[in-house]
């Protein structure tokens, strides 16, 4: 794992920002794994200026995103779908038939729709660099914990603490999901690359069990540690309960130094 840690959340978005840059402009037909959430709204700011200032275009990106709500319908604005829309896929020039979501409608099956989504990133080649956040309770996804290390895409009831903390986002009077689909961890091992982002210090905890503690179902983050290429970029607030400290900043100061003398090494 490289850990990354920055002053604050607008320098990890940033970051997180020349990373899908790097990737969009190296290869020819990319496809980035997204995630919804509040963390990565800046990133997705971010784009959308690359974009607009003709750093980037998305013409031949494909994109799969990590989850999406069981039973919804794509314009409930509470939707991932919506979330994608508002947040970058209405700024930019992605053809919008290049878009995945693990969808599962009333009616349809989740194992099939599981399965489809599966083969859907397979048949485009897997995902280049997967954008990930975390929970509070260490699920990467809605992959909670319990969840398998070897789970694929699939449909999962949400714990109460996700509930809890995802209800923020809806009004009152609106119906909050409790089901979802989600991409599983076995999926989000196979990208070449992850890049996970966390900020602020409700994430501490789980970013600490992520990074020191064993791999385990408990925090399904944890899985990570045998991913070949996995960057966390953490502001200090997600990074207070990691005593290392020093050692990541050294390490990436001599990195920075590999870099400025062989260029970027990412195998794309
Ligand atoms: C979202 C997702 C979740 C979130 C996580 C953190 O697609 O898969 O795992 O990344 O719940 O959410 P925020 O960023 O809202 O704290």
């Amino acid at each position: 794992m490289q850990i990354i840690i920055y002053d604050n959340a607008q320098q990890v978005a940033h970051n997180a920002a020349l990373w899908v840059k790097e990737l969009i402009n190296k290869k020819p037909d990319p496809v980035l794994g997204l995630a919804t959430g509040s963390t990565p709204i800046s990133l997705y700011k971010q784009l959308v200026e690359q974009h607009k200032t003709n750093q980037i275009s998305f013409k031949n990106v494909t994109t799969f995103n990590l989850d999406e709500y069981h039973h919804i319908a794509p314009e409930n604005p509470q939707s991932y779908r919506s979330f994608m829309a508002e947040n970058l896929f209405n700024h930019v020039d992605i053809d919008l038939k290049n878009t995945y979501l693990p969808t599962c409608a009333t009616g349809q099956n989740p194992r099939e729709q599981g399965l489809a989504y599966e083969d859907k990133i397979k048949k485009q080649g897997g995902v280049d660099l997967q954008i990930l956040g975390i929970g509070a309770n260490g699920h990467i996804g809605f992959n909670e914990p319990t969840s398998s290390l070897s789970s694929r895409t699939r449909i999962k009831t949400l714990t109460q603490q996700t509930i809890t903390d995802n209800s923020r986002l809806f009004r009152p009077d609106e119906e909050q999901p409790t089901m979802a689909m989600t991409m599983g961890i076995a999926t989000i091992m196979d990208a070449r690359y992850v890049l996970l982002m966390a900020t602020g210090a409700n994430k501490a905890n789980a970013v600490k069990d992520m990074i020191t503690g064993g791999v385990s179902v408990m925090c399904p983050a944890s899985a990570l540690q045998m991913h070949e290429n996995a960057i966390v970029l953490l502001d200090k607030a997600a990074a207070s309960e990691l005593s290392d400290h020093s050692y990541y900043q050294w390490a990436n100061n001599e990195n920075s130094k590999l870099i400025e003398d062989y260029g970027y090494f990412h195998n794309y």
